[in-house]
Protein backbone atom coordinates (compact mmCIF):
# COMPACT_ATOMS: atom_id res chain seq x y z
CA UNK A 1 0.00 0.00 0.00
CA UNK A 2 1.29 3.67 -1.38
CA UNK A 3 0.73 6.32 1.40
CA UNK A 4 0.53 10.15 0.36
CA UNK A 5 -0.16 12.88 2.37
CA UNK A 6 -2.96 15.47 0.03
CA UNK A 7 -3.42 18.99 2.04
CA UNK A 8 -7.31 19.55 1.55
CA UNK A 9 -10.38 19.18 3.43
CA UNK A 10 -11.81 15.71 3.83
CA UNK A 11 -15.41 16.36 4.11
CA UNK A 12 -16.35 17.20 0.88
CA UNK A 13 -14.16 14.36 -0.50
CA UNK A 14 -16.07 11.78 -3.04
CA UNK A 15 -14.05 8.60 -2.40
CA UNK A 16 -14.99 5.07 -1.47
CA UNK A 17 -14.23 4.87 1.80
CA UNK A 18 -13.12 8.73 4.38
CA UNK A 19 -12.25 7.71 7.55
CA UNK A 20 -12.00 9.75 10.81
CA UNK A 21 -11.03 9.65 14.02
CA UNK A 22 -13.62 10.11 16.78
CA UNK A 23 -12.79 10.73 20.55
CA UNK A 24 -14.96 9.24 23.47
CA UNK A 25 -17.45 11.59 25.48
CA UNK A 26 -17.15 13.94 22.21
CA UNK A 27 -19.56 15.43 20.06
CA UNK A 28 -18.52 14.63 16.05
CA UNK A 29 -18.15 17.77 14.29
CA UNK A 30 -21.08 19.13 12.39
CA UNK A 31 -21.53 17.28 9.15
CA UNK A 32 -21.10 13.62 10.70
CA UNK A 33 -22.88 14.39 13.87
CA UNK A 34 -26.20 14.05 12.10
CA UNK A 35 -24.95 11.19 10.69
CA UNK A 36 -26.07 9.11 13.85
CA UNK A 37 -27.96 8.85 16.79
CA UNK A 38 -25.91 9.55 20.24
CA UNK A 39 -26.19 6.49 21.60
CA UNK A 40 -24.93 4.33 19.24
CA UNK A 41 -21.75 5.40 19.28
CA UNK A 42 -19.33 6.20 22.24
CA UNK A 43 -15.73 7.09 20.68
CA UNK A 44 -14.52 4.34 22.67
CA UNK A 45 -11.31 2.87 21.81
CA UNK A 46 -11.00 0.73 18.77
CA UNK A 47 -14.26 1.10 18.46
CA UNK A 48 -15.48 1.38 14.60
CA UNK A 49 -18.68 2.82 12.85
CA UNK A 50 -19.29 2.27 8.89
CA UNK A 51 -22.22 4.72 7.76
CA UNK A 52 -23.43 4.98 4.62
CA UNK A 53 -24.29 8.62 4.39
CA UNK A 54 -26.58 7.92 0.82
CA UNK A 55 -25.79 11.38 -0.56
CA UNK A 56 -25.31 13.10 2.89
CA UNK A 57 -21.67 13.66 2.18
CA UNK A 58 -19.58 13.17 -1.24
CA UNK A 59 -17.85 10.11 0.60
CA UNK A 60 -19.85 6.29 0.00
CA UNK A 61 -18.71 4.96 3.11
CA UNK A 62 -17.47 6.77 6.35
CA UNK A 63 -15.72 4.85 8.67
CA UNK A 64 -15.40 6.01 12.63
CA UNK A 65 -12.81 4.87 14.25
CA UNK A 66 -12.35 5.04 18.32
CA UNK A 67 -9.49 6.92 19.74
CA UNK A 68 -10.73 6.54 23.22
CA UNK A 69 -9.86 9.96 25.63
CA UNK A 70 -8.24 12.48 24.49
CA UNK A 71 -6.18 12.59 27.60
CA UNK A 72 -5.12 9.11 27.04
CA UNK A 73 -4.04 9.77 23.28
CA UNK A 74 -0.75 8.48 22.54
CA UNK A 75 1.54 7.82 19.26
CA UNK A 76 0.96 3.87 19.88
CA UNK A 77 -2.67 4.70 20.13
CA UNK A 78 -3.02 6.19 17.43
CA UNK A 79 -0.82 3.62 15.38
CA UNK A 80 -3.49 0.86 16.47
CA UNK A 81 -6.48 2.56 15.55
CA UNK A 82 -5.14 3.27 12.26
CA UNK A 83 -4.38 -0.48 12.08
CA UNK A 84 -8.28 -0.94 13.05
CA UNK A 85 -9.09 1.48 10.14
CA UNK A 86 -7.00 0.06 7.24
CA UNK A 87 -8.40 -3.95 8.75
CA UNK A 88 -12.34 -2.78 8.04
CA UNK A 89 -10.99 -0.73 4.34
CA UNK A 90 -9.29 -3.87 3.60
CA UNK A 91 -12.29 -6.07 4.51
CA UNK A 92 -14.62 -3.45 2.46
CA UNK A 93 -12.26 -4.42 -0.44
CA UNK A 94 -11.82 -0.49 -1.44
CA UNK A 95 -8.67 0.63 -3.63
CA UNK A 96 -7.94 3.31 -1.65
CA UNK A 97 -9.43 5.42 1.27
CA UNK A 98 -9.35 9.09 3.30
CA UNK A 99 -7.80 8.95 6.49
CA UNK A 100 -8.40 12.59 8.28
CA UNK A 101 -5.30 13.64 10.17
CA UNK A 102 -6.62 13.99 13.72
CA UNK A 103 -5.57 17.41 15.05
CA UNK A 104 -4.07 16.91 18.64
CA UNK A 105 -2.53 18.66 20.90
CA UNK A 106 0.25 17.02 22.86
CA UNK A 107 1.32 15.22 19.67
CA UNK A 108 3.40 17.22 16.38
CA UNK A 109 1.28 16.44 13.25
CA UNK A 110 4.50 14.85 12.20
CA UNK A 111 4.31 12.39 14.75
CA UNK A 112 0.31 12.10 14.03
CA UNK A 113 1.44 10.87 10.75
CA UNK A 114 4.15 8.55 11.34
CA UNK A 115 1.79 6.86 13.81
CA UNK A 116 -0.72 6.68 11.07
CA UNK A 117 1.54 5.37 8.78
CA UNK A 118 3.12 2.78 10.80
CA UNK A 119 -0.47 1.79 12.12
CA UNK A 120 -1.71 1.42 9.07
CA UNK A 121 1.13 -0.71 6.93
CA UNK A 122 1.89 -3.01 9.99
CA UNK A 123 -2.08 -3.48 10.74
CA UNK A 124 -2.04 -4.97 7.03
CA UNK A 125 0.93 -7.15 7.23
CA UNK A 126 0.27 -10.91 6.16
CA UNK A 127 2.25 -13.57 6.07
CA UNK A 128 1.06 -15.33 2.93
CA UNK A 129 4.31 -16.11 0.73
CA UNK A 130 4.09 -19.64 1.37
CA UNK A 131 0.42 -20.10 0.43
CA UNK A 132 -1.57 -21.44 -2.56
CA UNK A 133 -4.81 -21.13 -2.22
CA UNK A 134 -5.40 -17.87 -0.95
CA UNK A 135 -9.08 -16.76 -0.88
CA UNK A 136 -10.46 -13.85 -2.40
CA UNK A 137 -10.61 -11.72 0.90
CA UNK A 138 -6.67 -12.81 1.43
CA UNK A 139 -5.95 -11.73 -2.07
CA UNK A 140 -7.06 -8.31 -1.69
CA UNK A 141 -4.85 -5.55 -1.56
CA UNK A 142 -5.19 -2.08 -1.02
CA UNK A 143 -3.21 0.47 -3.43
CA UNK A 144 -3.22 4.03 -1.52
CA UNK A 145 -4.09 5.35 1.39
CA UNK A 146 -3.99 9.55 1.66
CA UNK A 147 -4.21 11.00 4.63
CA UNK A 148 -5.21 14.38 4.49
CA UNK A 149 -4.75 17.30 6.14
CA UNK A 150 -5.88 20.82 6.67
CA UNK A 151 -2.74 22.58 6.90
CA UNK A 152 -0.02 22.74 4.52
CA UNK A 153 2.51 21.43 6.53
CA UNK A 154 5.45 19.63 5.15
CA UNK A 155 6.72 17.84 7.97
CA UNK A 156 3.04 15.82 7.72
CA UNK A 157 4.64 14.54 4.43
CA UNK A 158 8.10 13.88 6.46
CA UNK A 159 6.11 12.26 9.00
CA UNK A 160 4.17 10.05 6.72
CA UNK A 161 7.09 8.60 4.83
CA UNK A 162 9.52 8.13 8.12
CA UNK A 163 6.51 5.88 9.35
CA UNK A 164 6.52 4.25 6.17
CA UNK A 165 10.06 3.74 5.90
CA UNK A 166 9.91 1.99 9.28
CA UNK A 167 6.79 -0.01 8.60
CA UNK A 168 9.08 -1.56 5.42
CA UNK A 169 12.08 -2.36 7.77
CA UNK A 170 9.48 -3.79 10.77
CA UNK A 171 7.73 -5.97 7.79
CA UNK A 172 11.19 -6.85 6.39
CA UNK A 173 12.09 -8.52 9.86
CA UNK A 174 9.09 -9.90 10.39
CA UNK A 175 9.38 -11.68 7.02
CA UNK A 176 12.74 -13.39 7.75
CA UNK A 177 11.80 -14.33 11.14
CA UNK A 178 8.07 -15.74 9.87
CA UNK A 179 10.28 -17.91 7.15
CA UNK A 180 10.91 -21.03 7.61
CA UNK A 181 14.34 -22.29 8.64
CA UNK A 182 14.80 -24.82 5.04
CA UNK A 183 14.40 -21.57 3.23
CA UNK A 184 15.87 -18.96 5.61
CA UNK A 185 19.43 -20.07 5.93
CA UNK A 186 22.52 -18.06 7.05
CA UNK A 187 22.91 -17.76 3.11
CA UNK A 188 19.64 -16.43 2.50
CA UNK A 189 20.19 -13.94 5.51
CA UNK A 190 23.32 -12.50 3.81
CA UNK A 191 21.71 -12.34 0.19
CA UNK A 192 18.78 -10.49 1.88
CA UNK A 193 21.85 -7.96 3.30
CA UNK A 194 22.89 -7.78 -0.22
CA UNK A 195 19.46 -6.60 -1.35
CA UNK A 196 19.02 -4.01 1.11
CA UNK A 197 22.89 -2.51 0.61
CA UNK A 198 21.90 -2.54 -3.61
CA UNK A 199 18.20 -0.86 -2.75
CA UNK A 200 19.10 1.85 0.18
CA UNK A 201 23.82 2.27 -0.63
CA UNK A 202 25.00 1.16 2.53
CA UNK A 203 27.43 -1.21 1.37
CA UNK A 204 27.44 -5.03 2.74
CA UNK A 205 30.27 -7.39 2.35
CA UNK A 206 28.80 -11.53 3.59
CA UNK A 207 31.91 -13.63 5.13
CA UNK A 208 32.10 -17.21 4.02
CA UNK A 209 32.80 -19.93 5.85
CA UNK A 210 36.49 -20.21 4.71
CA UNK A 211 36.85 -16.51 5.44
CA UNK A 212 35.01 -17.27 8.82
CA UNK A 213 37.82 -19.90 9.30
CA UNK A 214 41.06 -17.80 8.09
CA UNK A 215 40.07 -14.94 10.00
CA UNK A 216 39.61 -16.84 13.20
CA UNK A 217 35.77 -16.40 13.99
CA UNK A 218 36.12 -19.99 16.60
CA UNK A 219 32.77 -19.31 17.79
CA UNK A 220 29.99 -18.78 14.70
CA UNK A 221 32.07 -21.48 13.28
CA UNK A 222 31.82 -24.02 15.88
CA UNK A 223 28.07 -23.44 16.51
CA UNK A 224 27.76 -24.29 12.77
CA UNK A 225 30.04 -26.82 12.08
CA UNK A 226 27.30 -29.72 12.46
CA UNK A 227 25.04 -28.03 9.50
CA UNK A 228 25.21 -28.74 5.98
CA UNK A 229 24.13 -24.75 5.59
CA UNK A 230 27.54 -23.18 5.73
CA UNK A 231 27.66 -19.96 8.40
CA UNK A 232 28.01 -16.47 7.51
CA UNK A 233 29.06 -12.94 9.07
CA UNK A 234 27.49 -9.66 7.29
CA UNK A 235 28.31 -6.43 7.82
CA UNK A 236 26.56 -3.56 6.54
CA UNK A 237 28.01 -0.03 6.75
CA UNK A 238 25.66 2.79 6.35
CA UNK A 239 27.83 6.70 6.27
CA UNK A 240 31.46 6.76 7.38
CA UNK A 241 33.47 7.45 10.23
CA UNK A 242 33.52 11.30 10.65
CA UNK A 243 33.93 14.10 13.23
CA UNK A 244 31.05 14.81 14.81
CA UNK A 245 28.27 12.03 13.99
CA UNK A 246 28.44 8.99 16.34
CA UNK A 247 29.04 5.57 15.37
CA UNK A 248 26.65 2.80 16.29
CA UNK A 249 27.05 -0.85 15.68
CA UNK A 250 24.02 -2.90 15.76
CA UNK A 251 24.74 -6.46 16.19
CA UNK A 252 22.38 -9.21 15.62
CA UNK A 253 21.85 -12.89 16.61
CA UNK A 254 21.03 -15.02 13.68
CA UNK A 255 20.72 -18.55 14.21
CA UNK A 256 18.77 -19.90 11.69
CA UNK A 257 17.15 -23.04 13.50
CA UNK A 258 18.08 -23.77 17.19
CA UNK A 259 17.39 -27.17 17.35
CA UNK A 260 20.06 -27.37 20.06
CA UNK A 261 22.30 -29.03 18.97
CA UNK A 262 23.84 -31.83 20.65
CA UNK A 263 21.96 -30.62 23.93
CA UNK A 264 18.71 -31.50 21.78
CA UNK A 265 15.57 -29.79 22.68
CA UNK A 266 12.35 -31.13 23.43
CA UNK A 267 10.41 -31.59 20.77
CA UNK A 268 7.05 -29.58 21.78
CA UNK A 269 7.43 -26.01 20.14
CA UNK A 270 10.91 -26.33 18.46
CA UNK A 271 9.41 -25.50 15.50
CA UNK A 272 9.14 -21.60 16.82
CA UNK A 273 13.02 -21.98 16.62
CA UNK A 274 12.85 -20.94 13.28
CA UNK A 275 12.74 -17.62 14.20
CA UNK A 276 16.06 -17.39 16.30
CA UNK A 277 17.57 -14.90 14.04
CA UNK A 278 14.86 -13.03 14.99
CA UNK A 279 17.49 -10.25 16.26
CA UNK A 280 19.56 -10.34 12.98
CA UNK A 281 16.03 -9.84 11.10
CA UNK A 282 15.82 -6.60 13.96
CA UNK A 283 19.34 -5.40 12.64
CA UNK A 284 18.54 -5.50 8.81
CA UNK A 285 15.40 -4.29 9.08
CA UNK A 286 16.56 -1.30 11.30
CA UNK A 287 19.84 -0.78 8.37
CA UNK A 288 17.30 -1.01 5.57
CA UNK A 289 14.99 2.13 7.83
CA UNK A 290 17.93 3.56 8.51
CA UNK A 291 19.39 3.88 4.64
CA UNK A 292 15.98 4.87 3.59
CA UNK A 293 15.38 7.78 6.30
CA UNK A 294 19.22 8.74 5.95
CA UNK A 295 19.81 9.43 9.73
CA UNK A 296 22.99 11.54 10.56
CA UNK A 297 24.55 8.71 12.15
CA UNK A 298 27.73 5.99 10.77
CA UNK A 299 25.46 3.18 11.47
CA UNK A 300 27.42 -0.64 11.20
CA UNK A 301 24.68 -3.53 11.32
CA UNK A 302 26.47 -7.13 12.12
CA UNK A 303 24.82 -10.16 12.18
CA UNK A 304 26.29 -13.42 13.08
CA UNK A 305 24.58 -16.26 11.22
CA UNK A 306 24.57 -20.20 11.84
CA UNK A 307 21.96 -23.20 12.13
CA UNK A 308 22.44 -25.36 15.48
CA UNK A 309 22.13 -28.88 14.46
CA UNK A 310 23.07 -31.90 16.06
CA UNK A 311 25.26 -34.36 13.41
CA UNK A 312 28.33 -36.29 13.31
CA UNK A 313 30.73 -32.80 13.13
CA UNK A 314 28.66 -30.93 15.49
CA UNK A 315 30.49 -29.40 18.28
CA UNK A 316 30.23 -30.90 21.86
CA UNK A 317 29.43 -30.70 25.30
CA UNK A 318 33.17 -30.05 26.82
CA UNK A 319 34.25 -28.89 23.51
CA UNK A 320 36.52 -25.26 24.23
CA UNK A 321 36.32 -22.88 21.54
CA UNK A 322 38.93 -20.03 20.47
CA UNK A 323 36.47 -17.01 19.49
CA UNK A 324 38.00 -14.28 17.31
CA UNK A 325 39.19 -12.17 20.54
CA UNK A 326 41.14 -14.85 21.35
CA UNK A 327 39.18 -15.81 24.56
CA UNK A 328 38.64 -19.62 24.69
CA UNK A 329 35.39 -21.06 26.37
CA UNK A 330 34.12 -24.20 27.78
CA UNK A 331 30.79 -25.00 25.73
CA UNK A 332 29.08 -26.83 28.41
CA UNK A 333 25.58 -27.24 26.70
CA UNK A 334 25.50 -26.82 23.20
CA UNK A 335 22.17 -25.18 23.05
CA UNK A 336 23.43 -21.91 25.09
CA UNK A 337 24.71 -21.39 21.25
CA UNK A 338 23.63 -17.05 20.99
CA UNK A 339 26.03 -15.97 23.05
CA UNK A 340 29.17 -17.51 21.41
CA UNK A 341 28.18 -16.47 18.08
CA UNK A 342 27.80 -13.15 19.86
CA UNK A 343 31.11 -13.13 21.26
CA UNK A 344 32.86 -13.19 17.54
CA UNK A 345 30.39 -10.22 16.37
CA UNK A 346 30.46 -8.17 19.46
CA UNK A 347 34.20 -8.40 19.65
CA UNK A 348 34.26 -7.05 15.75
CA UNK A 349 32.37 -4.11 16.80
CA UNK A 350 35.27 -2.70 18.37
CA UNK A 351 37.17 -2.17 15.41
CA UNK A 352 34.68 0.72 14.81
CA UNK A 353 35.54 2.32 18.20
CA UNK A 354 31.86 2.90 18.07
CA UNK A 355 30.23 5.28 20.85
CA UNK A 356 27.55 2.85 21.62
CA UNK A 357 26.97 -1.21 20.73
CA UNK A 358 23.73 -2.40 21.25
CA UNK A 359 22.94 -6.50 20.39
CA UNK A 360 19.31 -7.92 19.84
CA UNK A 361 19.43 -11.36 20.28
CA UNK A 362 16.88 -14.21 20.98
CA UNK A 363 19.10 -15.42 23.55
CA UNK A 364 17.40 -17.13 26.71
CA UNK A 365 14.26 -18.61 27.90
CA UNK A 366 15.24 -17.19 31.18
CA UNK A 367 14.02 -13.64 30.28
CA UNK A 368 10.56 -14.73 28.87
CA UNK A 369 9.72 -16.83 32.54
CA UNK A 370 11.27 -13.19 34.21
CA UNK A 371 9.38 -10.49 32.03
CA UNK A 372 6.73 -12.24 30.14
CA UNK A 373 6.39 -11.82 26.22
CA UNK A 374 5.53 -8.18 26.05
CA UNK A 375 8.80 -6.89 27.58
CA UNK A 376 12.27 -6.33 26.41
CA UNK A 377 15.14 -7.48 28.98
CA UNK A 378 18.36 -5.35 28.43
CA UNK A 379 21.24 -4.89 30.33
CA UNK A 380 24.18 -2.67 30.13
CA UNK A 381 27.15 -1.22 31.24
CA UNK A 382 26.47 2.00 30.57
CA UNK A 383 23.34 3.96 31.70
CA UNK A 384 23.22 6.67 29.40
CA UNK A 385 23.09 4.39 26.37
CA UNK A 386 20.93 2.23 28.61
CA UNK A 387 18.29 5.48 29.30
CA UNK A 388 17.91 5.99 25.28
CA UNK A 389 16.69 2.53 25.28
CA UNK A 390 14.35 2.07 27.99
CA UNK A 391 12.94 5.41 26.58
CA UNK A 392 12.96 4.30 23.00
CA UNK A 393 10.82 1.72 24.31
CA UNK A 394 7.77 4.09 26.24
CA UNK A 395 7.89 5.97 22.79
CA UNK A 396 7.49 3.20 20.71
CA UNK A 397 5.25 0.77 22.98
CA UNK A 398 7.92 -1.70 22.51
CA UNK A 399 8.94 -1.47 26.03
CA UNK A 400 11.79 -2.26 27.78
CA UNK A 401 13.20 -3.54 31.45
CA UNK A 402 17.00 -3.16 32.94
CA UNK A 403 18.26 -6.28 34.72
CA UNK A 404 21.36 -5.44 36.61
CA UNK A 405 24.85 -6.40 35.41
CA UNK A 406 26.86 -6.75 38.59
CA UNK A 407 30.20 -8.01 38.67
CA UNK A 408 29.34 -10.83 40.97
CA UNK A 409 27.42 -12.25 37.81
CA UNK A 410 30.69 -12.62 35.88
CA UNK A 411 31.99 -15.07 38.81
CA UNK A 412 29.21 -17.57 37.65
CA UNK A 413 30.69 -18.20 33.87
CA UNK A 414 34.41 -18.79 35.25
CA UNK A 415 35.79 -21.63 33.77
CA UNK A 416 38.45 -23.78 35.16
CA UNK A 417 39.74 -25.12 31.65
CA UNK A 418 38.85 -21.81 29.52
CA UNK A 419 38.77 -18.72 30.15
CA UNK A 420 34.78 -18.54 30.78
CA UNK A 421 31.65 -20.92 30.07
CA UNK A 422 28.84 -20.87 28.40
CA UNK A 423 26.69 -21.55 31.50
CA UNK A 424 26.19 -20.53 34.50
CA UNK A 425 23.16 -23.10 35.66
CA UNK A 426 19.16 -21.77 35.81
CA UNK A 427 19.25 -19.34 37.79
CA UNK A 428 19.54 -15.92 36.57
CA UNK A 429 19.49 -17.50 33.18
CA UNK A 430 19.23 -14.23 31.53
CA UNK A 431 22.25 -11.96 33.05
CA UNK A 432 24.50 -14.60 33.06
CA UNK A 433 24.14 -14.82 29.62
CA UNK A 434 24.73 -11.58 29.41
CA UNK A 435 27.56 -11.18 31.76
CA UNK A 436 28.83 -13.62 29.04
CA UNK A 437 28.79 -11.13 26.53
CA UNK A 438 29.92 -8.50 28.11
CA UNK A 439 33.65 -10.44 28.02
CA UNK A 440 33.63 -9.60 24.20
CA UNK A 441 32.59 -5.28 24.33
CA UNK A 442 35.80 -4.02 25.78
CA UNK A 443 35.21 -0.98 27.51
CA UNK A 444 32.66 0.65 24.83
CA UNK A 445 29.12 1.39 25.91
CA UNK A 446 26.70 -1.29 25.42
CA UNK A 447 22.91 -2.63 25.92
CA UNK A 448 22.45 -6.30 25.47
CA UNK A 449 18.65 -6.73 23.94
CA UNK A 450 17.22 -9.58 24.95
CA UNK A 451 14.41 -10.60 22.82
CA UNK A 452 13.58 -14.18 23.37
CA UNK A 453 10.02 -12.84 24.86
CA UNK A 454 8.47 -10.39 22.10
CA UNK A 455 10.25 -11.65 18.96
CA UNK A 456 7.55 -14.05 18.53
CA UNK A 457 4.05 -13.70 19.88
CA UNK A 458 0.91 -16.66 19.85
CA UNK A 459 -1.91 -13.83 20.76
CA UNK A 460 -2.43 -10.67 18.27
CA UNK A 461 -0.93 -8.09 21.19
CA UNK A 462 -1.82 -5.69 19.46
CA UNK A 463 -3.96 -4.46 16.77
CA UNK A 464 -0.73 -3.57 14.43
CA UNK A 465 1.02 -7.02 15.87
CA UNK A 466 -0.53 -10.27 14.10
CA UNK A 467 0.65 -13.99 15.17
CA UNK A 468 3.96 -14.97 14.47
CA UNK A 469 6.89 -12.61 14.38
CA UNK A 470 6.92 -9.65 15.72
CA UNK A 471 9.74 -7.44 14.16
CA UNK A 472 10.30 -6.17 17.13
CA UNK A 473 13.28 -3.80 17.95
CA UNK A 474 13.24 -1.87 14.49
CA UNK A 475 11.23 0.73 16.00
CA UNK A 476 12.60 1.15 19.15
CA UNK A 477 16.19 1.46 17.49
CA UNK A 478 14.92 4.20 14.86
CA UNK A 479 13.34 6.08 17.45
CA UNK A 480 16.40 5.68 19.21
CA UNK A 481 18.77 6.26 16.89
CA UNK A 482 16.99 9.77 15.90
CA UNK A 483 17.08 10.90 19.87
CA UNK A 484 20.18 9.78 20.25
CA UNK A 485 22.09 10.96 17.16
CA UNK A 486 20.67 14.18 17.98
CA UNK A 487 21.66 14.62 21.53
CA UNK A 488 25.35 13.40 20.68
CA UNK A 489 25.47 16.29 18.06
N1 LIG B 1 17.18 -19.60 21.32
C1 LIG B 1 17.19 -20.03 22.68
C2 LIG B 1 16.41 -19.08 23.61
C3 LIG B 1 14.94 -18.92 23.37
C4 LIG B 1 14.03 -19.55 24.19
C5 LIG B 1 14.47 -18.09 22.39
C6 LIG B 1 12.67 -19.36 24.02
C7 LIG B 1 13.12 -17.89 22.21
C8 LIG B 1 12.22 -18.53 23.02
C9 LIG B 1 18.62 -20.11 23.17
O1 LIG B 1 19.57 -20.45 22.22
C10 LIG B 1 18.65 -21.17 24.22
O2 LIG B 1 18.42 -22.30 23.89
N2 LIG B 1 18.96 -20.79 25.46
C11 LIG B 1 19.03 -21.71 26.54
C12 LIG B 1 20.28 -21.41 27.32
C13 LIG B 1 20.60 -22.43 28.39
C14 LIG B 1 20.99 -23.74 27.74
C15 LIG B 1 21.72 -21.90 29.23
C16 LIG B 1 17.80 -21.53 27.40
O3 LIG B 1 17.35 -20.40 27.58
O4 LIG B 1 17.25 -22.54 27.84
MN1 LIG C 1 19.77 -22.52 21.98
ZN1 LIG D 1 19.15 -19.97 20.29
Amino acid sequence: MNISVAYTDATPQATSLLVIGAWEGEQLAPPFAALIEADDWSGAFKKTLLIYPRGALAARRLLLVGLGKRTQISTERLSEAAAVAAQRARELKVERYLFDLPQIEQIEPAATAQALAEGSLLGLYRFLQYRTNLSDQERAEIDELIITSHERDPAVEQGASAGAAIARGVMLARDLANGPGNDITPAKLGEAALAIGERTGIRVTVLGLDELKAQGFGGIVGVGQGSAQPPRFIIMEYGAKQAGIPTICLVGKGITFDTGGISIKPADKMDEMKMDMGGAAAVLGAMQAIGELKLPLHAVGLVASAENMPSGTAYRPGDILKTLSGKTIEVLNTDAEGRIVLADALYYAQRYQPDGIIDLATLTGAIVVALGTHVTGIMSNNDALAGHILRAGEATGERAWRLPLWESYSEIIKSDIADIKNTGGRYGGAINAAAFLEHFVGDYPWVHMDIAGTAWTDQKPKAYTPKGATGVGVRLLIQMLRTWSEARQ
